[in-house]
């Protein structure tokens, strides 16, 4: 008897991780024997967190998630989702939504990354209503502004965005 893996992964910038992500992962569990969370490195673009941390953070906060005998794995890559999603032997690409406004730009995403993989699947799942607006963006932006975050990241991610804050003022 041949046993099919189902092995996903979920590509993302995480710049930082929220619960919203926590919320897709914890969701995407109990559908895959394997996934890969997948933080994109990104060169263009200046994050608040490097590859590494970004990982790091990842690798310390997901062990809490009961994972159900889903087998939770953290990479990074570089280049085309698709091209990495093909390189894992992944059968889909995991992406949440939050609100209609994500829609149009996953859609076009799901759709290019289906072209340039045709047999590999781009799984959509809803967050969860309380974090519909969170994003990794509002969150760096409240957080450095002052305003209260607690809740919407985890208490981990916040304390390393506590470090970082001080040290960028020190520096
Ligand atoms: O968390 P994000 O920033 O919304 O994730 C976006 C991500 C990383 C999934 C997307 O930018 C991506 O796939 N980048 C890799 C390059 C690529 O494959 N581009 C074509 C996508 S159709």
């Amino acid at each position: 008897m041949q046993i099919i893996m189902r092995r996903a992964i979920f590509p993302g910038s995480f710049d930082p991780l929220t619960n919203g992500h926590l919320d897709i992962i914890r969701r995407s569990l109990p559908l895959f024997d394997e996934l890969i969370i997948a933080v994109l490195n990104n060169a263009d673009k200046k994050p608040m967190f490097s590859v590494e941390e970004r990982c790091s953070m990842l690798r310390t906060v997901i062990p809490e998630l009961k994972n159900g005998g889903c087998k939770l794995i953290v990479d990074s890559f570089s280049g085309l989702t698709a091209d990495f999603a093909r390189a894992q032997k992944a059968t889909a690409i995991v992406r949440g939504i939050r609100a209609i406004s994500d829609y149009e730009y996953e859609l076009r995403m799901a759709l290019m990354n289906r072209r340039l993989e045709p047999t590999i699947e781009t799984v959509f799942l809803m967050a969860a209503e309380e974090y519909s607006y969170v994003s990794s963006n509002l969150m760096k932006q409240v957080f450095e502004l002052g305003g209260r975050v607690e809740g919407l990241i985890p208490e981990f991610v916040e304390s390393k965005m506590r470090e970082k804050l001080k040290f960028n003022e020190t520096t």
